[in-house]
């Protein structure tokens, strides 16, 4: 248990987890610095689940997911499906505070609010991840010939050969997915935001669980908040961060809160057998992790924190 601001986030936060925490030691709210920590991650170029430098669609776009979500009101801000503009957790906030009648924006018109509210846009696809695309679909590729393009020859073959990918996709070595990161401020607010590229060479057009609300990310301060990493569908199956705020609000202990969720994730018939994570935080500063790997790991930073900690999340 912890008094005062308190930051917690998935594997790879921790390219924005101290700043963010700076940040809370000086007052700052939960929303500012759950948005500067995941803005830090949307630009680590060495990071290919989220923002410039994630990994493309099946069409070779970068499409991105985001959400934020405010534990006392519990006012929910999203993007789905966003191209072109490197900081979907902005947008999803400016969603959240500028359109407090909407919760979600996709594709078209969330690029649209995004361009209103004057967010400068970027190329999201770097060399290096075009190069992975390029070498993860190796034997359609050679029978492919130019350049990286909607309009290229064999665009289709590229497409069944994704698709054929995401449906044998398997977790990957090393720290992988989406990253959440939820704060805790002085004033006792709590924030839970999320953002990512999606799977690598997912369908154009596929929102995952990061953008919807009780799905990869839920936050109600009464209780805790929650947000998931992985296999997005899953956790839409089961709401799966929803799960976890209501194991909290049952008195149950944050990790296993977690792993409780998974295992009824596990209970789902599904092809895909890549991992499902969660992470949760409760107002008093407990916090607790699962995932269906060993080994998995989620980050904490305290307001007398001089790194960050890092902690084993309870296997399923
Ligand atoms: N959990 C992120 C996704 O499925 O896109």
């Amino acid at each position: 248990m912890t008094s005062g601001p308190i930051i917690i986030g998935s594997e790879r936060s921790e390219a924005g987890l101290p700043a963010a925490m700076e940040l809370l030691r000086q007052g700052a709210s939960a929303l500012d610095a759950v948005e500067a920590a995941l803005k830090l991650c949307e630009d680590n170029l060495d990071d290919h689940y989220v923002g410039t430098g994630g990994l493309p669609n099946a069409r070779g776009e970068v499409e991105l997911d985001a959400s934020v979500m405010v534990g006392s009101t519990r006012a929910f801000g999203a993007v789905g499906g966003v191209r072109g503009y490197p900081h979907p957790i902005s947008i999803a906030r400016a969603v959240l505070e500028k359109l407090p009648q909407h919760c979600l924006l996709v594709g078209e018109g969330a690029e649209l609010f995004a361009q209103e509210q004057g967010f400068d846009r970027a190329d999201l696809l770097t060399d290096e991840a075009k190069r992975l695309f390029y070498e993860s679909l190796a034997p359609s590729h050679e029978s492919v010939e130019g350049e990286l393009t909607l309009a290229a020859p064999g665009d289709a073959l590229y497409r069944a050969a994704a698709i054929d990918l995401v449906q044998r996709f398997r977790p990957h070595e090393g720290p992988w997915g989406t990253i959440n990161v939820i704060a805790l401020d002085a004033s006792g607010e709590m924030v839970v935001g999320v953002s990512t590229s999606g799977y690598p060479w997912k369908y154009p057009g596929r929102v995952g669980d990061s953008a919807l609300p009780g799905t990869g990310n839920y936050c109600d301060l009464r209780y805790g908040g929650a947000a998931c990493t992985g296999r997005g569908e899953m956790s839409m199956r089961v709401t799966g961060a929803r799960m976890v705020v209501d194991a909290l609000a049952r008195g149950e202990e944050p990790a296993q809160a977690c792993r409780n969720m998974l295992v009824e994730a596990a209970t789902l018939r599904d092809a895909f057998s890549a991992e499902l994570r969660t992470l949760c935080l409760t107002p008093d500063g407990r916090h607790g992790g699962a995932a269906g790997q060993s080994g998995s790991t989620y980050n904490v930073l305290t307001a007398s924190s001089d790194k960050v900690e890092v902690f084993a999340r309870t296997p399923l």
